[in-house]
């Protein structure tokens, strides 16, 4: 049995934020009605590779889903809505501030409808303070939750990352209040508000640049490669540094393309093993008790000396060989790996994180797999819904609508959109 069978999630997200939250409750079982505006999620027709069908924007965050289209800007749509909150044990959305209530759906409302509901709300900053108003984007999110200030190297410009914490983390943070929200439904009835803002949950993800800020205030950080100082007052870019205890980085191997670099922490306990391997090829034998590199307090100090000898062993050596030198030794360390290494590694292949789909208006194509295995209840990874695809079967099999109330509604457009005015 699928973990979160039985729970029914009306799901009005759109583009990432919400749609990745949504797309894993799915995966751990839920039935998710992705409740679309006539025209569909925008995601659908950006940054299409394949004319005419889904753009890979959408499909990949909106597997296992099923598709309903209502015009809420109609009495019957609005009718239609407030029907399936009654069957539903969460309804989500992640609208530009005020969108919902526009609708003449506050929290409130939704509450006095099914009390037994639960609501999730992504937003950029939330429904209080200055920001409230404001709407916001994956980068926006970076820029203002402290991930960009700290990303790059100190004179060049700040940086976002690759990996979508403003987006997908801040999905990831509302599946987290839905299920404690629903846990808690369970034990009282009563539903409740979870609310996500991004900017928090960048900060959260950010968490450890904010322990490097209140240690600027006792003194300057040892561990990092860029000059610090007490009273410094922002935590500065700091490249490739490790982030933690232990002194990391990233370094360049062989045959120096541009994902050819290895991530490795010299961890305190490895440091002799790891000298006593690459001393000898880079001329310098008795590296292992070299006095500027014999406790971690002189690495750090000597850390540039110490990142060009292993830089020198490193040149001689593939990533992948180095991967496999360095866990020899127990060296923890990680090539970089590009999109193409990923797609091709069997390691990933195995953990079924790359999963290969059909779809009727692309044919193949690949997901990235579910990133939380349940030893009872693996995901079942189906393919992404069409625009509208379920409809019928929502209205009828859920809502107990039959085929007459269902051609009246049609008729009075709350599933399609209004024909465009003439100019
Ligand atoms: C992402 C974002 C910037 C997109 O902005 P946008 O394209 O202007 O979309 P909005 O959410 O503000 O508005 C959606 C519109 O679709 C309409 N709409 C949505 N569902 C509808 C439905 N079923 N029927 C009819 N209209 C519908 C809304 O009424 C609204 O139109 P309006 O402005 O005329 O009221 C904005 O939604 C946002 O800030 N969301 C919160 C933060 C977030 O999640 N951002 C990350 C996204 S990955």
């Amino acid at each position: 049995m699928q973990a979160l069978k039985d729970v029914r999630i009306l799901d009005m997200t759109h583009v990432q934020a919400g749609p990745t939250c949504s797309q894993l409750l799915a995966w751990m079982g839920a039935d998710v009605i992705k409740f679309e505006p006539p025209q569909g999620d925008a995601t659908r027709g950006q940054l299409r590779d394949v004319p005419g069908a889904d753009s890979l924007y959408f499909t990949m965050l909106n597997c296992n889903k099923r598709s309903i289209t209502v015009n809420m800007k109609t009495a019957e749509g609005k009718q239609v809505f407030t029907d399936l909150l009654k069957v539903c044990d969460i309804v989500m959305e992640n609208f530009g501030p005020g969108v919902l209530d526009r609708f003449g759906f506050t929290w409130e409302r939704i509450h006095e409808i099914n009390p037994r509901i639960v609501m999730g709300s992504i937003k950029g900053f939330g429904s209080s303070g200055p920001y409230a108003d404001f709407k916001a984007y994956e980068n926006v999110a970076q820029a203002m939750g402290g991930a960009m200030s700290t990303t790059g190297i100190p004179e060049g410009p700040p940086y976002v990352t690759g990996a979508q914490i403003g987006d997908s983390g801040t999905g990831l943070h509302l599946a987290i209040g839905l299920l404690a929200a629903l846990h808690q439904r369970d034990r009282t009835g009563v539903g409740q508000y979870v609310e996500v803002a991004m900017m928090d949950g960048v900060m959260n993800l950010c968490r450890v640049k904010w322990r490097d800020h209140q240690r600027l205030w006792h003194g300057p950080l040892a561990e990092y490669s860029v000059g610090t100082h007490k009273g410094m007052g922002e935590t500065p870019r700091a490249g490739n540094d490790s982030g933690g205890g232990q002194l990391g980085n990233a370094i360049r191997c062989a045959p120096g393309g541009p994902n050819d670099f290895i991530y490795i922490v010299v961890q305190e306990a490895v440091w002799s093993a790891l000298a006593q391997r690459i001393g000898p090829e880079v001329n310098e034998p008795d590296l292992a008790t070299d006095p500027r590199f014999s406790t971690i307090d002189e690495r750090r100090r000597n850390q540039t000396s110490m990142w060009e000898l292993i830089g020198e062993f490193a040149r001689r050596h593939s990533k992948r060989e180095m991967m496999a030198i360095l866990n020899e030794l127990d060296v923890p360390c990680g090539p970089i790996m590009s999109t193409q290494d990923l797609f091709e590694d069997e390691h990933v292949r195995g953990r079924e994180m790359m999963v290969e789909l059909d779809h009727p208006q692309r044919g193949r194509w690949y997901n990235v797999g579910m990133p939380i295995k349940l030893s009872d209840s693996p995901a079942r990874i189906e393919r992404s819904p069409l625009l509208g695809e379920h409809t019928d079967q929502v209205l009828s099999s859920v809502l107990g609508y039959d085929a007459a109330r269902v051609e009246q509604l049609r008729a009075a457009g709350a599933f399609s959109a209004p024909p465009k005015k003439a100019k």
